[in-house]
């Protein structure tokens, strides 16, 4: 059993088990319980790379050649098709009448490579597509499980990464992250809600949670945030079969699905109005507004060669087609400089 799942190792108790479901506290030793909780303001280093440092520590890492978040992933290969309706919010290529080859990444959360697949540890699912266009032009979705993130700024993401770290066995309560939750409340909904395990990432709707801009051709603008719903419907493992899941049930489900029949998602996006914030992530919009279908993806097998085609691979929320502009939420606008730091040294050490 990894060092993860030994819970004598960590107070579990349901806040703490939250948290980790978000995180992932591998490892964990009285040492890192000294470990300052707020940001180290005199690092030289970008928030962005210290967050990866952080990630990786609550990891057990570095773990040579895998991802620094989201390291446990399976890759299939497969088709979308726009739906007539995506012209009316969007120019952006894909999203016209011609069909896109896809390369989809369905993965754990967490660093920790080998974590199983039903561990609280292992959520949000995360689902990464690319869009392969012709000419070599391509485009990325970078989407979770969970609609919203836990927190608004990359500065409170490390400072509650950082609390993590620094609440070990040992610490006196209330612990640095127990002090973070109570003074973020969108945190705390966060790793409080309800995070079930999927029967199949086939039964797994996933959201984008942060927002971008589309504009159509007649430049008319508005700003969206994606839904992706599995055309199968959800489904999630009861409690006793959570609980007997074997460590690699999602990545073994998959392949043999794929064998038998396509798996397929819709892909929406979910309209903000005048008030809804389109720059927190934590702020999650009502389920009344308008969702406007993008198209279906339709995944037909298992990358031939995914092992290979992952470690070479960064996948980049803001590789955008004209049509498709950022927001100006700066978890959205950090996300590059992080996954750019990970796959660096995914490269440089493989
Ligand atoms: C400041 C906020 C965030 C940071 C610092 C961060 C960090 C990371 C890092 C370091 C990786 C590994 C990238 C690689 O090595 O290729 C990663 C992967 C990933 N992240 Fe984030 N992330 C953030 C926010 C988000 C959000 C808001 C979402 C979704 C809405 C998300 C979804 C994912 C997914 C799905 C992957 C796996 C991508 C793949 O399969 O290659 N992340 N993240």
């Amino acid at each position: 059993m990894p060092a993860l799942l030994r819970s004598t190792s960590f107070s579990i108790t349901a806040m703490t088990l939250a948290v980790i479901a978000l995180t992932t506290l591998s490892s964990y030793t009285s040492a890192n319980a000294q470990t300052a909780a707020a940001p180290d303001a005199s690092s030289n280093k970008p928030v962005t790379e210290q967050i990866v440092d952080s990630l990786t520590k609550l990891a057990g890492g570095p773990h040579a050649g895998y991802r620094a978040n989201h390291a446990k992933g399976i890759v299939t290969i497969g088709e979308f098709v726009p739906a007539p309706s995506a012209a009316s919010i969007t120019k952006a290529a894909h999203l016209q009448r011609t069909a896109s080859k896809v390369t989809v990444r369905f993965s754990n959360a967490s660093g920790v490579p080998n974590i199983p697949d039903a561990n609280g540890n292992g959520f949000p699912k995360g689902m990464a597509i690319r869009f392969d266009l012709p000419k070599g032009v391509s485009t990325d979705m970078v989407v979770i499980s969970t609609n919203g993130f836990p927190v608004g700024t990359p500065e409170d993401f490390l400072t509650f990464l950082k609390a993590i770290e620094a609440s070990g066995p040992g610490v006196a309560k209330p612990t640095p992250v127990e002090n973070f939750l109570a003074t973020h409340p969108a945190t705390l909904k966060f790793v409080t809600m309800p995070k079930p395990a999927p029967v199949s990432f086939a039964t797994q709707a996933f959201y984008g949670v942060n927002a971008f801009k589309f504009t159509n051709a007649k430049g008319e603008s508005h700003f969206g945030r994606y839904r992706i719903e599995p055309l199968a419907g959800q489904q999630f493992l009861s409690a006793e079969e959570t609980e007997k899941a074997t460590p690699n049930y999602l990545m073994d489900e998959l392949p043999v699905r794929l064998k038998k029949e396509p798996v397929k998602f819709r892909i929406s996006v979910q309209l903000a109005e005048k008030d809804d914030a389109i720059n927190d992530g934590t702020q999650v919009w009502p389920d009344t507004r308008k969702i406007v279908e993008l198209g279906t993806l339709t995944l037909r097998s298992v990358h031939a060669d995914g092992s290979k085609f992952e470690k070479g691979t960064m996948f980049n929320p803001l590789t955008l087609l004209d049509g498709i502009a950022p927001s100006d939420d700066p978890i959205l606008l950090a996300r590059p400089a992080a996954y750019a730091v990970s796959f660096g040294r995914r490269l440089s050490n493989p």
